[in-house]
């Protein structure tokens, strides 16, 4: 099959443009580079030809095709240098102001039919169009780093773009080896914003003195299966990446309280603590390696006493058999003897509340996150509250430890950690599809591919439960009184009719 762009521009050649041109190329296009700095273009070609040399290397491209890639790939002295190609790709510095002045002298450059798209990941497609005398055929192409690497590609509209470049840039990206997903032309796109989630919840969680960034990495790697912890991924990512993102999505959607970002955060990029490339961040690192403070011990305790589970608790059944299973001795009556442990599995809601609504002693009452059937996760993790006797807190930790599987005891708090993270990524990624920013299928493939997360987020709340996660907003809502926690109407909608997320409406 033919290209469907034989010409193909891409100009600013940093780390993006070097991805784009290498696949590009690859794809059989004829590829010129253009970079305003001088030498750039040059040195751009030879790092893309070094990386076809490995391939060939590696057999993942034979002699031919690396010569003929190479062939392929041009360089140009100025944008009239540009002038026959179909698309060009925009990879320059993110600043509205000179990418508008750039996209003027391409128009002036090149003829009408050729597609100009911009790998912006932050800006308006439609802002950079704004000017424009032919803005229709401006889209948002909007790549991940590396390029060659991460295989999705988010087609932005602007609100001028015509449906056919969009229709043809995701042709082209398929041609390329990569995803394309379509995406309305607003804050984040896809990938970014539904990314909103996962790092500012975590903070919040962090901030509240609930758990510290250590235990918080390993609840939601072990509980939910995320290959690293939020904490782990700011520090990769860089703070001084990571945090103008969060204040650029909260700002431009008005200071929503879904997306607001976390002081934390800003104190410790204003420190320079900014992640593992300044050798510190959330974890220091020596050689690269991150300092990962242990694991409290699992309490020695003599005996345990006998457990009694609340009526109410999520997953009931499967808590008493996990209870039976660790050779726990279960209370049966209507309210616990004057020595049980009292166990407690609410979802949203924090264990003070339920102790005092059930009319409970809070000394003895632990909660147990339930959200997740125990047999999917490989970590327990429990609640304390600020009653809570230390011989009950160490004989629930011994207790559910008894078996083997890694405990972790937090402080109180409304949903515990898993349940925050995930309600709040199910709530951002269902409002992205309430807004009609993409499809659900496409929202799914974005958040796989783009974050790398072990589910995609409707995925997520489908494993869960919707009705699951709508009551943890619920209740969240109620103890934090804060709209943070509201859910989106199109998950209530789905949630309150037990439908799947995945249902598309007629
Ligand atoms: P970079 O700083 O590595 O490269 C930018 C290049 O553009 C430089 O070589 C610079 O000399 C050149 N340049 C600047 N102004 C120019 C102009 N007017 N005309 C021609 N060349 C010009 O930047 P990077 O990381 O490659 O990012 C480029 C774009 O891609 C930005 O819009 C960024 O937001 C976007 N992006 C970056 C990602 C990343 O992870 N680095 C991910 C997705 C998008």
């Amino acid at each position: 099959m033919s290209t469907i762009f034989a010409n193909v521009g891409i100009v600013g050649t940093g780390a993006m443009g070097r991805g784009i041109a290498q696949i590009a190329a690859q794809a059989k296009s004829t590829v010129t580079l253009y970079d305003t700095q001088a030498g750039v273009a040059l040195t751009a070609r030879e790092s893309i030809c070094a990386q076809w040399d490995k391939m060939l290397e590696k057999g993942r491209l034979s002699a031919e095709e690396a010569q003929a890639c190479k062939d392929r790939l041009l360089i140009g002295t100025s944008l009239g240098d540009l002038a026959n190609c179909n698309l060009v790709i925009e990879a320059i510095v993110e600043r509205l102001d000179v990418k508008k002045a750039l996209f003027a002298d391409l128009e002036a450059a090149l003829p009408h039919s050729a597609v100009l798209a911009s790998n912006t990941s932050s800006l308006s497609v439609t802002a950079i169009a704004a000017q424009m005398k032919h803005p229709d055929r401006v889209a948002g192409y909007h790549f991940f780093n590396p390029v060659p690497i991460m295989k999705v590609v988010e087609v932005i509209a602007g609100i001028k773009t015509a449906s056919s470049v969009c229709v043809d840039l995701a042709n082209y990206a398929r041609q390329m080896g990569h995803t394309p997903v379509m995406a309305a032309d607003t804050p984040g796109f896809i990938v970014n914003h539904a990314g909103r989630g996962y790092g500012t919840e975590a903070l919040r969680i962090v901030g509240e003195g609930v758990a510290d960034f250590a235990t918080i990495d390993r609840i939601l790697r072990d509980q939910v299966g995320f290959k690293l912890g939020p904490f782990e991924l700011m520090d990769l990512t860089a703070l001084d990446v990571s945090h103008p993102v969060m204040e650029s999505i909260y700002r431009q959607y008005y200071d929503e309280p879904r997306y607001r970002p976390s002081v934390i955060t800003a104190q410790r990029l204003a420190g320079g603590v900014v992640g593992k490339k300044a050798g510190e961040g959330f974890y220091s690192y020596l050689n690269g390696v991150a300092q990962v403070p242990e694991e409290s011990p699992v309490p020695e305790v003599d005996t345990i006493p006998p457990v009694w589970v609340s009526p109410r608790a999520a997953r009931r059944m499967e808590l008493l058999q996990l209870l039976k299973d660790l050779g726990a001795a279960i209370e049966t009556g209507a309210s616990p003897s004057p020595h049980a442990l009292t166990l407690v599995a609410p979802l949203g809601f924090d264990i003070t509340t339920v102790a005092v609504v059930e009319r409970l002693d809070p000394a003895r009452t632990v909660g147990i996150d339930m959200l997740i059937d125990d047999a999917a996760t490989k970590r327990r993790v429990l609640a304390t509250n600020p009653a809570l006797r230390q011989d009950m807190r160490d004989a629930a930790h011994a207790l559910f430890a008894l078996d083997g599987k890694a405990v972790s005891v937090i402080r109180d708090s409304g949903g515990f950690v898993t349940q925050r993270v995930v309600a709040t990524i199910v709530n951002i990624a269902s409002d992205i599809c309430q807004q009609h920013i993409c499809s659900p299928q496409d929202l799914e493939t974005a958040v796989t591919l783009g974050l790398g997360y072990p589910l995609g987020p409707l995925a997520m709340g489908n494993r869960y439960g919707p009705t699951n996660v709508l009551e943890v907003l619920f209740n969240m809502q109620t103890v934090y009184g804060d709209p943070r926690y509201r859910p989106s109407p199109w998950l209530r909608r789905r949630g309150a009719i037990g439908l799947s997320l995945m249902h598309e409406e007629s």
